[in-house]
């Protein structure tokens, strides 16, 4: 193995394949239809024609792209330039902004997933700012800790570009949000109100080139716990997402100034499953690095996450019981913390 960590090494089942499949199936969904307005009062056929077309997608791959989204490409241009010049950077500059105990937001160069290192760099900063989730992971220390991004001096432009971009995602965000209530037979803004005080956050991801890409992966199979997530991702591709259908590892290509939607969790409870969140991971390469930026776009800390009552009945009982996303949420990303999954929520 040479020089190349031991934690790193995936075991053999989890490795990704020499051959990838093409995800020819997941959909690339076009949204002039929406043309900037609100979707509740656009009633065109378009429109209709979207809502089923967003549905289909949740419920048979979790997964979709959007293109003519309205998030202007030089916003997103903007925080690509930035995010290559702070991970250009030498370690001991990223280290000044690195997150700890105290303060989850910030650089870091190590986590795991599934217990094996993934091969990356990240940033990450909140959308609400300060924000607050629980201080401790005890059930019932309902204390709050409040959140402040640090940001780097270098590049110059960075904190500019970074909080740009995050309003027009977020404008994004809610428009998907009004599509997915729509498409699940409820008004186009019933989860609105979930996410004031959201526990939104932004991540800039960076995957080196990695000498072993076939043992390793940029992140390892996972399925994202919060409610949507908005994804850009460059020209290298290396997001793979498990196909419902067959378990088979499918490659995202990447569309030019498209965004991958997925949802998650937290729409998979609202739902009573009838959207799930699907695992996906990212490989890395041996010849060119990878940059992607996800919008993980979570409810508010207050908000107790179960079944909707619209989408329950005797013939459909909840699956899940009532949970808090804040305390779910900062228990899972304290390390050497039992980790929750909705699993453990299931009826
Ligand atoms: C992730 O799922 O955490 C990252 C996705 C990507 O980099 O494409
Ligand atoms: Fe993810």
């Amino acid at each position: 193995m040479g020089e190349i960590d031991e934690a790193f090494i995936q075991s053999i089942e989890h490795r990704p394949k020499s051959t990838t499949v093409d995800a020819q199936g997941i959909p690339v969904i076009d949204l002039s239809a929406l043309n900037s307005q609100h979707c509740s009062s656009n009633s065109s056929s378009s429109m209709e024609d979207l809502i089923v077309q967003v549905g289909e997608a949740c419920k048979n791959w979790g997964f979709f792209q959007v293109i003519n989204h309205g998030v202007p490409s030089s916003c997103r241009e903007k925080v690509e330039v930035a995010s290559r010049a702070f991970f250009r950077q030498p370690s001991e500059e990223k280290r000044k902004v690195r997150r700890d105990e105290a303060n989850p937001m910030g650089f870091y160069d190590t986590e795991h997933t599934k217990n094996v290192r993934d091969w990356k760099q990240v940033f990450d900063f909140t959308v609400e700012n300060p924000t607050v989730v629980p201080a401790s992971h005890e059930p019932d220390d309902v204390r709050l800790q409040e959140i402040v991004n640090q940001w780097p001096d270098y590049p110059p432009n960075f904190r500019g570009a970074c909080e740009e971009y995050t309003r027009e995602i977020e404008k994004l965000a809610y428009k998907l949000l009004e599509l997915i209530s729509l498409s699940l037979g409820l008004p186009a803004e019933k989860l609105n109100g979930f996410f004031k005080n959201q526990t939104s956050f932004m991540r800039l991801n960076y995957y080196p080139v990695c000498p072993v890409p076939h043992l390793a992966l940029g992140v390892g199979r996972h399925k994202d716990s919060g409610a949507l997530t908005v994804l850009s991702q460059d020209d290298v591709g290396g997001l793979e997402v498990k196909r419902k259908t067959d378990g088979e590892w499918v490659l995202v290509r990447p569309t030019p100034n498209a965004y991958i939607i997925n949802v998650g969790d937290v729409i998979q409870v609202w739902s009573n499953d009838k959207y799930e969140s699907v695992e996906h991971r990212v490989m890395v390469n041996s010849e060119r690095e990878r940059f992607s930026i996800p919008f993980f776009f979570n409810p508010s800390h207050t908000v107790m996450v179960e079944p909707l009552k619209e989408l329950t009945s005797k013939q459909n009982p909840a699956r899940y019981k009532p949970y808090n996303w804040g305390k779910f949420h900062t228990t899972r990303n304290i390390s050497n913390f039992k980790k929750l999954d909705v699993e453990n929520i299931q009826i």
